[in-house]
């Protein structure tokens, strides 16, 4: 038996993934430490979207060479994206490696590890593909915001994206397994869920594609969000990501109808430019693009949008940068990502089109928008000063242990002053006195 250490890299499926790991090696009789040092095993859960994100993980293994050599016995295994992306590959720039697995495969861990016990070195299991995912539903607890992954892969291919390589092809979990797994984690203390999918508006269309029943008008995300309503106990419903490409009328009724979905959407546009989207094959248009954000608001005029960009796209110019930074003062985004480009071997746009713009000019972008970005939010969050926002109860605040904090509908983290007569998941009133630009500050009213 091992004590392990999980560390997380990348998405908030890579976060839910490692929970269930977690939960599949405890039950397996190993014990999850969260000091590194105590650990024989080390588990590294990484991304591969940009090369950033793989140096690190590449950086903070590559130094663990020297502390094996110090302790034989430890054992350090790479799961996830770049397992899935590189395999065995790893074992020629790390040979201190004990294993890699891949994105499909995290429930063959226990196994792997009795061989590595045994003596085992350089084991890489990488199929994609399979109902590995669905198979994966326990939870460590009941954290007041319990993740439900409901969709795995892919399909879309954008021309940057290397997702569609690392987590395959789209294959969504069953409704009914779904809502069990939310009713449960309710039943435990949850009040909060957040969906996640790499494409979440997906969700069933392949299922139904390959049974023949598929309907373009139908919304099985819309259909799930509706029965999820019903919980009783669930306070709130958040999901990502969104694509426009896949979103109809039912779904943006759905979303904008059911009242524990909260009305913070996050909408992935990625450019402003009508070429640039096209060159990243995201499958729609700006103007398409625009419609769904004003549709929402025409039908629920509290919503706020928050969104990913990527500046320096191959071939993006001054002018179709620009496009995109008229997109953010036109919506107004109350949060974003903002990326620079960066190349992943084994796409479309690594084969076919020259990384041109310097990462000077890369990084210039990407400060526009961020500036734009504040200003837009420090001015929103300032116009809260006088509102009521019902906020839920996380627990006490980090940076000051006299204030609960706590998050409203919209997604913004609430302070105020601590009482003691309150409870973590309860709802509360609370005006805002004060704002800054990260957070909204205030008083419990009765
Ligand atoms: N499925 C989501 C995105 C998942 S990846 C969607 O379609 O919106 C998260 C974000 O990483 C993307 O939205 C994109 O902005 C960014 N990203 C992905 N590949 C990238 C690359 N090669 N370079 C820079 N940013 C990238
Ligand atoms: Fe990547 Fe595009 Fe799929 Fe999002 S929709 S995961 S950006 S390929
Ligand atoms: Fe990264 Fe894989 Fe998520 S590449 S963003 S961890 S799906």
């Amino acid at each position: 038996m091992f004590t392990f250490y999980l560390r997380t890299y990348g998405c908030q499926m890579n976060e839910r993934d490692s929970e269930a790991l977690s939960c599949l090696l405890s039950a397996h009789g190993h014990q999850e430490v969260e000091e590194e040092s105590a650990a024989d095993l080390l588990l590294f859960n990484t991304c591969s979207v940009r090369e950033q994100a793989e140096l690190k993980v590449l950086g903070k293994i590559g130094l663990l060479k020297r502390a094996k050599r110090g302790r034989p016995e430890l054992k350090i295994g790479l799961i996830g994206c770049m397992g899935q992306r590189l395999g065995a590959e790893l074992f020629a720039l790390l040979p201190h490696l004990d294993f890699v697995v891949g994105s499909d495969q995290l429930r063959e861990i226990p196994g792997i590890l009795e061989r590595i016990a045994a003596g085992e070195r350089h084991i890489a299991v990488t199929a994609l593909g399979g109902d590995d995912f669905m198979r994966l539903s326990e939870h460590k607890g009941a954290d007041l915001c319990s993740y439900i992954s409901i969709i795995q892969g892919c399909n879309q291919f954008c021309s940057y994206c290397i997702v569609p390589h690392t987590r395959g092809r789209e294959r969504s979990r069953d409704m009914a397994d779904i809502v069990r797994e939310v009713k449960q984690q309710v039943e435990r203390g949850s009040r909060e869920i957040l969906l996640l999918g790499q494409n979440i508006t997906a969700y069933g269309i392949a299922e139904a594609k390959r049974a023949g029943h598929y309907d373009p008008e139908a919304s099985y995300l819309a259909e799930l969000l509706a029965r999820l309503e019903e919980i009783e106990g669930l306070w709130r419903i958040r999901f990502t990501s969104p694509h426009v490409r896949y979103m109809n009328d039912k779904f943006i009724q759905a979303i904008c109808g059911l009242s524990k979905v909260c009305k913070a959407f996050h909408i992935p546009v990625q450019s402003g430019s009508n070429r640039i989207l096209k060159a990243m094959n995201r499958g729609y248009t700006l103007e398409e693009y625009v419609h769904r954000v004003r549709q929402i608001k025409s039908l629920a005029s509290e919503a706020q949008f928050s969104t990913d960009i990527i500046v320096g796209f191959p071939g993006e110019t001054v002018a179709e940068f620009e496009q995109t930074l008229e997109l953010m003062r036109e919506i107004k985004y109350d949060m974003a990502y903002i990326f620079r480009y960066s190349t992943r071997s084994g796409t479309k746009a690594a084969e076919n089109m020259r990384d041109d713009v310097s990462e000077e000019e890369k990084k210039r972008r990407n400060q526009v928008l961020l500036e734009e970005l504040n200003q837009t939010v420090e001015k929103r969050n300032h116009a809260y000063i006088g509102q009521s926002l019902e906020v839920l109860v996380e627990g006490q605040s980090k940076r000051n242990e006299e204030r609960w904090t706590g998050r409203s509908q919209l997604n913004k983290v609430v302070n105020f002053p601590w009482v003691e007569s309150l409870n973590i998941g309860e709802l509360r009133q609370v005006k805002i006195l004060r704002s800054s630009a990260n957070s909204l500050y205030g008083e419990i009213v009765e």
